[in-house]
């Protein structure tokens, strides 16, 4: 039986990673490593918690001595890494988090793998899950390819793009059979309501003001979670070593016109009158060096390993809603303790 580690798989899109493997993969063990941070929640995994191919650690990939002993214990034979501090704003209030995760625990990861595998690769993998933020901003046309230079901008990016470096660099180096791919932004369920989506169904859900950095007029490239998911199965089972690949849903949406068409959403599915939660938008101070646009050119990963995404935006955006509206005590447990200070410290001073 093979022996997969995912790391983060209690996070958004680790949990429908963890939740994929576990169930397409009876002859594989997956152990999901997860510290539980505020974005971390074993409710994402319930429906398989059970299975006789699952177990969960809680653990910090920070602590060094521990992961030592946990790969000594359990020679994986792949890594799948995703535990990460993901929120571009965070990174900004407090980015030491986010250079001790992000680039100290993959770090840490990377020894340990290269450590119990000794030189012996043979059906070895260690996959990192990047982001496309890495990249920097586009200015009004082109995409991101997978050898556009990286020009990282807030702490989260730069902190990601240190990370892919040294992932690289024990390819490079040690031989360390790496592959890594960059993504662009998700949307589904289980999404952490800090982030533009699920931050805006829940305000809407309680007539909350919309809070819309600058003008809006930012664009990103939107991607439901489980063709991410799906994308991350056709990877780590390809024979590639040392390759890159881009992920993206060819799905380009300024902020303003996303918004607006998740607030009509909204006003159906709730059976408000249309026009009633446009009226909660509120544009506010905007995000420091908030980048323009990203859009990634995915066709390295379509031609070469036959992915492609599987979801219409307007349908995902549909069963995304439903999905909130249908789990209202995920969300009300997610936001209550701390988020309601983080609210308070992020948006009471916009
Ligand atoms: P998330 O914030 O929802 O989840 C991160 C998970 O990592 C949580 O379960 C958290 O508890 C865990 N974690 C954090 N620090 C840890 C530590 N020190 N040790 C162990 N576990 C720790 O993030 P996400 O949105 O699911 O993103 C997952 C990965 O995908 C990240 O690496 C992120 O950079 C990347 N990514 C995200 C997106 C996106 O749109 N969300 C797009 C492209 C790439
Ligand atoms: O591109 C991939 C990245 O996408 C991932 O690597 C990150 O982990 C993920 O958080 C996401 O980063 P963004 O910064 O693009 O996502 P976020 O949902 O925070 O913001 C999306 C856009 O919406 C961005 O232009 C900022 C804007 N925004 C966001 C929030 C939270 C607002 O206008 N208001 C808000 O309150």
């Amino acid at each position: 039986m093979k022996k997969i580690l995912i790391t983060g798989g209690a996070g958004f899109i680790g949990s429908h990673v963890v939740r994929l493997f576990v169930n397409k993969y009876p002859d594989y063990h997956i152990y999901n490593l997860d510290k539980l941070t505020y974005a971390g929640n074993l409710e994402n995994l319930k429906d398989i918690q059970d299975k006789p191919n699952y177990t969960f650690i809680k653990g910090d990939i920070v602590d060094n001595d521990f992961i030592q002993k946990l790969f000594e214990e359990y020679r994986f034979d792949g890594v799948i890494h995703l535990a990460a501090e993901s929120h571009v704003d965070r990174s900004i209030t407090n980015p030491m988090e986010f250079i001790m995760t992000n680039i100290v625990g993959t770090v840490n990861l990377l020894n340990a793998a290269k450590y119990i595998w000794k030189n012996d690769f043979e059906n070895k993998r260690f996959y990192h899950i990047s982001t496309d933020e890495v990249y920097g901003s586009l200015g009004e046309t082109g995409y991101f390819y997978e050898d556009t230079a990286y020009d990282p901008h807030s702490p989260y990016s730069a902190s990601k793009a240190s990370s892919d470096h040294l992932v690289r660099a024990y390819h490079d180096t040690y031989g360390l059979p790496v592959i890594i791919s960059n993504c662009s932004n998700n949307y589904g369920p289980n999404q952490f309501p800090e982030k533009l989506i699920p931050l805006f169904i829940n305000n809407i859900r309680s007539n909350k003001p919309l809070p819309v950095y600058g003008k809006g007029v930012n664009v990103r490239d939107w991607l439901y979670v489980v063709d991410h998911a799906r994308a991350i199965d056709v990877i780590y089972h390809s024979d590639k070593v040392g390759e890159t690949y881009n992920i993206g849903g060819h799905n380009e949406w300024k902020n303003i016109d996303l918004i607006k068409v998740l607030c009509k959403v909204m006003d159906k599915k709730l059976g408000r009158p249309e026009g009633t939660s446009e009226k909660l938008i509120t544009y506010v101070t905007d995000r420091a060096g908030h980048d323009l646009r990203y859009a990634i050119d995915s066709s390295k990963l379509q031609q070469e390993l036959g992915w492609k995404p599987s979801l219409q935006f307007e349908e995902g955006i549909e069963k995304t809603v439903d999905w909130y509206l249908e789990n209202q005590e995920w969300l009300d447990n997610v936001t209550s303790g701390n988020y309601q200070k983080y609210y308070e410290d992020m948006y009471g001073r916009r």
